[in-house]
Protein backbone atom coordinates (compact mmCIF):
# COMPACT_ATOMS: atom_id res chain seq x y z
CA UNK A 1 0.00 0.00 0.00
CA UNK A 2 1.05 3.32 -0.97
CA UNK A 3 2.05 5.42 2.08
CA UNK A 4 -0.13 8.10 2.97
CA UNK A 5 1.10 11.80 2.67
CA UNK A 6 0.60 14.23 5.55
CA UNK A 7 2.69 17.48 4.48
CA UNK A 8 3.70 18.18 0.97
CA UNK A 9 6.45 20.66 0.36
CA UNK A 10 7.15 22.94 -2.63
CA UNK A 11 10.03 25.14 -3.84
CA UNK A 12 11.48 26.16 -6.67
CA UNK A 13 15.09 25.65 -8.51
CA UNK A 14 17.19 27.15 -11.17
CA UNK A 15 16.04 30.19 -13.20
CA UNK A 16 12.90 31.62 -12.06
CA UNK A 17 9.77 32.11 -14.96
CA UNK A 18 6.42 33.78 -15.05
CA UNK A 19 3.79 31.21 -13.66
CA UNK A 20 6.09 29.85 -10.79
CA UNK A 21 3.69 31.51 -7.88
CA UNK A 22 0.65 30.06 -10.17
CA UNK A 23 2.31 26.34 -9.28
CA UNK A 24 2.69 27.34 -6.33
CA UNK A 25 -0.22 28.46 -5.47
CA UNK A 26 -2.14 25.71 -6.81
CA UNK A 27 0.35 22.94 -4.85
CA UNK A 28 -0.77 24.89 -1.64
CA UNK A 29 -4.72 25.58 -2.14
CA UNK A 30 -5.16 21.59 -3.73
CA UNK A 31 -2.47 20.42 -0.69
CA UNK A 32 -5.34 22.15 1.89
CA UNK A 33 -8.35 20.79 -0.05
CA UNK A 34 -6.84 17.40 0.67
CA UNK A 35 -6.62 18.13 3.94
CA UNK A 36 -2.52 18.26 3.92
CA UNK A 37 -0.40 20.74 6.08
CA UNK A 38 1.93 22.70 3.30
CA UNK A 39 5.52 23.86 3.69
CA UNK A 40 7.41 26.57 1.51
CA UNK A 41 10.80 25.89 1.02
CA UNK A 42 12.87 29.15 0.39
CA UNK A 43 15.69 29.23 -2.01
CA UNK A 44 15.53 25.94 -3.98
CA UNK A 45 17.81 23.48 -2.66
CA UNK A 46 19.93 25.92 -1.15
CA UNK A 47 17.31 26.78 1.10
CA UNK A 48 16.61 23.42 1.76
CA UNK A 49 20.06 22.64 3.27
CA UNK A 50 19.54 25.80 5.27
CA UNK A 51 16.48 24.72 6.61
CA UNK A 52 14.48 28.00 5.46
CA UNK A 53 10.88 26.25 5.32
CA UNK A 54 8.01 28.40 6.20
CA UNK A 55 4.39 27.31 7.25
CA UNK A 56 2.15 28.06 4.18
CA UNK A 57 -1.41 28.43 4.41
CA UNK A 58 -4.21 29.35 1.44
CA UNK A 59 -3.63 33.11 2.79
CA UNK A 60 0.08 32.54 2.20
CA UNK A 61 -0.87 32.50 -1.69
CA UNK A 62 -2.93 35.21 -1.72
CA UNK A 63 -2.38 37.71 -4.46
CA UNK A 64 0.12 35.55 -6.10
CA UNK A 65 -1.41 34.40 -9.65
CA UNK A 66 -1.13 37.44 -11.55
CA UNK A 67 2.92 38.01 -10.33
CA UNK A 68 6.17 37.11 -12.47
CA UNK A 69 9.46 35.59 -10.45
CA UNK A 70 8.68 33.03 -7.78
CA UNK A 71 7.35 34.14 -3.87
CA UNK A 72 9.79 31.25 -2.55
CA UNK A 73 12.87 32.37 -4.37
CA UNK A 74 15.18 30.46 -6.55
CA UNK A 75 18.48 29.35 -6.10
CA UNK A 76 21.39 27.82 -8.36
CA UNK A 77 23.07 25.16 -5.03
CA UNK A 78 26.03 23.61 -6.46
CA UNK A 79 26.82 21.35 -4.04
CA UNK A 80 23.08 19.28 -4.01
CA UNK A 81 25.26 17.22 -6.90
CA UNK A 82 26.73 15.79 -4.06
CA UNK A 83 25.32 12.54 -2.63
CA UNK A 84 26.31 13.78 0.68
CA UNK A 85 24.13 16.74 0.36
CA UNK A 86 21.42 14.94 -1.05
CA UNK A 87 21.03 12.86 1.91
CA UNK A 88 21.08 15.42 3.86
CA UNK A 89 18.27 17.41 2.20
CA UNK A 90 16.25 14.13 2.49
CA UNK A 91 16.83 14.22 6.23
CA UNK A 92 16.25 17.70 6.51
CA UNK A 93 12.55 16.81 4.92
CA UNK A 94 11.94 14.15 7.41
CA UNK A 95 12.99 16.55 10.26
CA UNK A 96 10.27 18.62 9.06
CA UNK A 97 7.65 16.15 8.55
CA UNK A 98 7.77 17.24 4.56
CA UNK A 99 6.76 13.42 3.25
CA UNK A 100 5.92 14.37 -0.41
CA UNK A 101 7.83 17.82 -2.08
CA UNK A 102 7.10 19.36 -5.57
CA UNK A 103 9.58 20.62 -7.47
CA UNK A 104 9.65 23.36 -10.12
CA UNK A 105 12.53 23.79 -12.35
CA UNK A 106 14.26 22.19 -15.22
CA UNK A 107 16.37 19.38 -15.88
CA UNK A 108 18.98 20.33 -13.51
CA UNK A 109 16.10 20.50 -10.90
CA UNK A 110 14.85 17.24 -12.00
CA UNK A 111 18.11 15.66 -11.32
CA UNK A 112 17.79 16.85 -7.41
CA UNK A 113 14.24 15.25 -6.86
CA UNK A 114 15.23 11.97 -8.50
CA UNK A 115 18.06 11.90 -5.43
CA UNK A 116 15.68 13.33 -3.08
CA UNK A 117 12.83 10.50 -4.28
CA UNK A 118 15.96 8.10 -3.93
CA UNK A 119 16.67 8.59 -0.32
CA UNK A 120 12.78 8.70 0.52
CA UNK A 121 11.24 11.74 0.06
CA UNK A 122 7.89 11.34 -2.49
CA UNK A 123 8.76 14.16 -5.24
CA UNK A 124 6.99 15.03 -8.55
CA UNK A 125 8.57 17.59 -10.40
CA UNK A 126 6.70 20.29 -12.43
CA UNK A 127 9.04 21.94 -15.71
CA UNK A 128 9.27 25.41 -15.11
CA UNK A 129 11.39 27.16 -17.16
CA UNK A 130 11.14 29.66 -20.25
CA UNK A 131 13.20 27.91 -22.52
CA UNK A 132 10.84 24.92 -23.36
CA UNK A 133 14.45 22.34 -23.18
CA UNK A 134 12.44 19.88 -21.10
CA UNK A 135 12.09 16.92 -23.74
CA UNK A 136 9.12 14.99 -22.06
CA UNK A 137 6.49 18.06 -22.20
CA UNK A 138 5.71 20.19 -25.23
CA UNK A 139 4.77 22.82 -22.45
CA UNK A 140 7.10 24.54 -19.69
CA UNK A 141 5.95 27.05 -17.10
CA UNK A 142 6.87 30.44 -18.32
CA UNK A 143 7.76 29.98 -22.13
CA UNK A 144 4.51 31.31 -23.38
CA UNK A 145 4.89 34.59 -21.41
CA UNK A 146 8.22 34.66 -22.58
CA UNK A 147 7.71 34.82 -26.21
CA UNK A 148 4.82 37.00 -25.79
CA UNK A 149 7.46 39.63 -23.72
CA UNK A 150 10.07 38.66 -26.57
CA UNK A 151 7.77 39.09 -29.62
CA UNK A 152 6.82 42.79 -28.35
CA UNK A 153 9.85 43.63 -27.46
CA UNK A 154 11.20 42.67 -30.67
CA UNK A 155 8.17 44.79 -32.45
CA UNK A 156 9.12 47.77 -30.93
CA UNK A 157 12.44 47.42 -32.41
CA UNK A 158 11.43 46.98 -35.74
CA UNK A 159 9.64 49.90 -36.33
CA UNK A 160 12.53 51.88 -35.42
CA UNK A 161 14.86 49.63 -37.25
CA UNK A 162 12.18 50.37 -40.53
CA UNK A 163 12.13 54.18 -39.93
CA UNK A 164 16.07 54.26 -40.18
CA UNK A 165 16.33 51.51 -42.61
CA UNK A 166 18.57 49.60 -40.46
CA UNK A 167 19.51 46.21 -40.15
CA UNK A 168 18.61 45.08 -36.27
CA UNK A 169 19.79 41.93 -34.44
CA UNK A 170 17.76 41.02 -31.40
CA UNK A 171 19.03 38.56 -29.01
CA UNK A 172 16.71 36.39 -27.39
CA UNK A 173 17.53 33.89 -23.93
CA UNK A 174 18.40 30.91 -25.02
CA UNK A 175 21.78 29.05 -24.32
CA UNK A 176 21.07 25.81 -25.46
CA UNK A 177 17.95 25.87 -26.94
CA UNK A 178 16.08 27.80 -29.56
CA UNK A 179 12.98 27.89 -28.75
CA UNK A 180 12.15 31.73 -27.85
CA UNK A 181 14.65 32.37 -30.98
CA UNK A 182 12.25 30.00 -33.41
CA UNK A 183 8.69 30.96 -32.44
CA UNK A 184 9.98 34.84 -32.39
CA UNK A 185 11.44 34.38 -35.81
CA UNK A 186 7.76 32.77 -37.29
CA UNK A 187 6.01 35.53 -34.81
CA UNK A 188 8.09 38.71 -35.83
CA UNK A 189 8.34 37.49 -39.49
CA UNK A 190 12.25 38.07 -38.89
CA UNK A 191 14.51 38.05 -42.29
CA UNK A 192 16.93 35.62 -40.42
CA UNK A 193 17.14 33.22 -36.94
CA UNK A 194 20.30 31.78 -35.40
CA UNK A 195 19.22 28.66 -33.44
CA UNK A 196 21.91 27.19 -31.40
CA UNK A 197 20.66 23.82 -32.33
CA UNK A 198 21.23 24.58 -36.57
CA UNK A 199 24.27 27.22 -36.39
CA UNK A 200 26.89 26.54 -38.88
CA UNK A 201 28.65 29.95 -38.63
CA UNK A 202 27.87 31.24 -42.04
CA UNK A 203 27.89 34.74 -41.51
CA UNK A 204 28.78 35.68 -45.45
CA UNK A 205 25.30 34.33 -46.11
CA UNK A 206 23.79 36.68 -43.33
CA UNK A 207 25.87 39.29 -45.45
CA UNK A 208 24.39 38.24 -48.67
CA UNK A 209 20.99 37.52 -47.83
CA UNK A 210 21.01 41.53 -46.57
CA UNK A 211 22.84 43.00 -49.26
CA UNK A 212 20.12 40.64 -51.43
CA UNK A 213 17.28 42.62 -49.16
CA UNK A 214 18.52 45.98 -49.68
CA UNK A 215 18.32 45.39 -53.54
CA UNK A 216 14.70 44.33 -53.42
CA UNK A 217 13.82 47.42 -51.59
CA UNK A 218 14.01 45.75 -48.08
CA UNK A 219 13.71 48.92 -45.19
CA UNK A 220 14.81 46.53 -42.63
CA UNK A 221 16.54 43.21 -41.56
CA UNK A 222 15.43 41.98 -38.55
CA UNK A 223 18.05 39.08 -37.34
CA UNK A 224 16.41 36.87 -34.02
CA UNK A 225 20.02 35.64 -32.14
CA UNK A 226 19.79 33.04 -29.81
CA UNK A 227 21.81 33.45 -26.64
CA UNK A 228 23.59 30.30 -27.35
CA UNK A 229 25.24 31.82 -30.07
CA UNK A 230 25.41 35.11 -28.68
CA UNK A 231 28.17 37.78 -28.98
CA UNK A 232 25.50 40.20 -31.10
CA UNK A 233 27.12 43.14 -30.46
CA UNK A 234 30.30 42.38 -32.23
CA UNK A 235 28.45 40.69 -35.07
CA UNK A 236 26.52 43.96 -35.56
CA UNK A 237 29.75 45.79 -36.11
CA UNK A 238 31.37 42.92 -38.42
CA UNK A 239 27.66 43.31 -40.36
CA UNK A 240 27.55 47.03 -40.63
CA UNK A 241 31.31 46.69 -41.92
CA UNK A 242 30.63 44.41 -44.43
CA UNK A 243 27.25 46.01 -45.86
CA UNK A 244 27.67 49.04 -45.21
CA UNK A 245 24.31 49.39 -43.57
CA UNK A 246 23.71 50.83 -40.19
CA UNK A 247 23.37 47.68 -37.44
CA UNK A 248 22.60 47.86 -34.24
CA UNK A 249 22.02 45.00 -31.08
CA UNK A 250 19.67 44.87 -28.93
CA UNK A 251 20.10 42.01 -25.99
CA UNK A 252 17.03 41.93 -24.36
CA UNK A 253 18.17 39.25 -21.57
CA UNK A 254 16.51 39.11 -18.39
CA UNK A 255 13.40 41.09 -19.29
CA UNK A 256 12.08 38.01 -20.84
CA UNK A 257 12.40 36.05 -17.23
CA UNK A 258 9.91 38.38 -15.98
CA UNK A 259 6.49 40.26 -16.20
CA UNK A 260 2.93 39.40 -15.49
CA UNK A 261 2.29 35.67 -16.84
CA UNK A 262 0.28 35.13 -19.65
CA UNK A 263 -3.56 33.35 -19.11
CA UNK A 264 -1.46 30.19 -20.34
CA UNK A 265 0.44 30.05 -18.06
CA UNK A 266 -1.75 30.82 -15.18
CA UNK A 267 -4.02 28.30 -16.28
CA UNK A 268 -1.29 25.10 -17.35
CA UNK A 269 0.76 25.95 -14.07
CA UNK A 270 -2.15 25.98 -11.98
CA UNK A 271 -3.45 22.33 -13.56
CA UNK A 272 0.17 21.06 -13.11
CA UNK A 273 0.24 22.36 -9.41
CA UNK A 274 -2.82 20.73 -8.37
CA UNK A 275 -1.78 17.30 -10.87
CA UNK A 276 1.24 17.08 -8.73
CA UNK A 277 -0.57 17.22 -5.69
CA UNK A 278 -2.73 14.79 -6.60
CA UNK A 279 0.07 12.43 -7.84
CA UNK A 280 1.77 12.68 -4.11
CA UNK A 281 -1.88 11.97 -2.91
CA UNK A 282 -1.76 8.67 -5.02
CA UNK A 283 1.51 7.81 -3.54
CA UNK A 284 3.63 8.31 -6.73
CA UNK A 285 7.08 9.27 -6.68
CA UNK A 286 10.03 10.47 -9.06
CA UNK A 287 7.36 11.26 -11.44
CA UNK A 288 7.84 14.53 -13.43
CA UNK A 289 4.61 16.11 -14.88
CA UNK A 290 4.36 17.37 -18.28
CA UNK A 291 1.70 18.18 -21.09
CA UNK A 292 1.72 15.78 -24.42
CA UNK A 293 -0.78 16.19 -27.02
CA UNK A 294 -3.36 18.01 -25.53
CA UNK A 295 -3.13 15.99 -22.53
CA UNK A 296 -1.34 16.67 -19.06
CA UNK A 297 0.29 13.48 -17.62
CA UNK A 298 3.42 12.24 -15.91
CA UNK A 299 6.77 10.04 -16.18
CA UNK A 300 9.52 8.63 -14.52
CA UNK A 301 11.75 10.87 -13.65
CA UNK A 302 14.57 9.11 -15.03
CA UNK A 303 12.76 8.12 -17.91
CA UNK A 304 11.66 11.93 -18.76
CA UNK A 305 15.53 12.80 -18.14
CA UNK A 306 16.22 10.45 -20.72
CA UNK A 307 14.34 11.61 -23.41
CA UNK A 308 15.59 13.79 -26.41
CA UNK A 309 14.23 16.74 -27.87
CA UNK A 310 14.78 18.89 -30.99
CA UNK A 311 13.42 21.97 -32.62
CA UNK A 312 10.34 21.30 -34.60
CA UNK A 313 12.29 20.58 -38.72
CA UNK A 314 8.84 22.19 -40.20
CA UNK A 315 9.06 25.23 -38.26
CA UNK A 316 12.50 25.54 -38.69
CA UNK A 317 11.90 25.47 -42.47
CA UNK A 318 8.60 27.71 -42.35
CA UNK A 319 10.69 30.38 -40.57
CA UNK A 320 12.97 30.27 -43.37
CA UNK A 321 10.59 30.29 -46.17
CA UNK A 322 8.35 32.87 -44.41
CA UNK A 323 10.74 35.44 -43.70
CA UNK A 324 12.18 36.03 -46.98
CA UNK A 325 10.04 38.22 -49.40
P1 LIG B 1 17.34 23.98 -14.17
O1 LIG B 1 16.64 23.26 -13.07
O2 LIG B 1 16.60 25.18 -14.66
O3 LIG B 1 17.81 23.04 -15.27
P2 LIG B 1 20.06 24.12 -13.17
O4 LIG B 1 20.64 23.18 -14.17
O5 LIG B 1 20.82 25.35 -12.79
O6 LIG B 1 18.62 24.67 -13.56
O7 LIG B 1 19.78 23.25 -11.85
C1 LIG B 1 19.15 23.83 -10.73
C2 LIG B 1 19.68 23.19 -9.49
O8 LIG B 1 19.35 21.80 -9.50
C3 LIG B 1 21.19 23.22 -9.33
O9 LIG B 1 21.65 24.45 -8.83
C4 LIG B 1 21.37 22.11 -8.32
O10 LIG B 1 21.00 22.54 -7.03
C5 LIG B 1 20.34 21.08 -8.79
N1 LIG B 1 20.99 20.09 -9.66
C6 LIG B 1 21.45 20.26 -10.92
N2 LIG B 1 22.05 19.14 -11.40
C7 LIG B 1 21.97 18.23 -10.39
C8 LIG B 1 22.41 16.88 -10.24
N3 LIG B 1 23.07 16.24 -11.21
N4 LIG B 1 22.14 16.26 -9.07
C9 LIG B 1 21.49 16.90 -8.07
N5 LIG B 1 21.07 18.17 -8.15
C10 LIG B 1 21.29 18.84 -9.28
O1 LIG C 1 17.12 28.73 -18.21
C1 LIG C 1 16.54 29.99 -18.29
C2 LIG C 1 17.56 31.03 -18.69
O2 LIG C 1 16.92 32.29 -18.71
C3 LIG C 1 18.27 30.78 -20.00
O3 LIG C 1 17.53 31.14 -21.13
C4 LIG C 1 19.50 31.60 -19.83
O4 LIG C 1 20.55 31.09 -20.61
C5 LIG C 1 19.81 31.44 -18.36
O5 LIG C 1 18.60 31.09 -17.73
C6 LIG C 1 20.37 32.69 -17.73
O6 LIG C 1 20.67 32.42 -16.41
P1 LIG C 1 21.07 33.51 -15.33
O7 LIG C 1 19.83 33.94 -14.65
O8 LIG C 1 21.98 32.78 -14.41
O9 LIG C 1 21.71 34.65 -16.03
Amino acid sequence: MAKEINTIGVLTSGGDAPGMNAAIRAVVREAIAKGKKVKGIKRGYAGLLAEEIIDMDAHSVSDIISRGGTILQTARCYEFVEPAYQKQGAEICKKHGIDGLVVIGGDGSFKGAQKLAANGVNTIGLPGTIDLDISCTEYTIGFDTAVNTAMEAIDKVRDTSTSHERCSIIEVMGRGAGYIALWCGIANGAEDVLLPERYNYDEQALVNHIIEGRKKGKQHHIIINAEGIGHSTSMAKRIEAATGIETRATILGHMQRGGSPTCKDRVYASTMGALAVDLLCEGKTNRVVGYDHGEFIDFDIDEALAMKKDLDEYQVQICRDLGNS
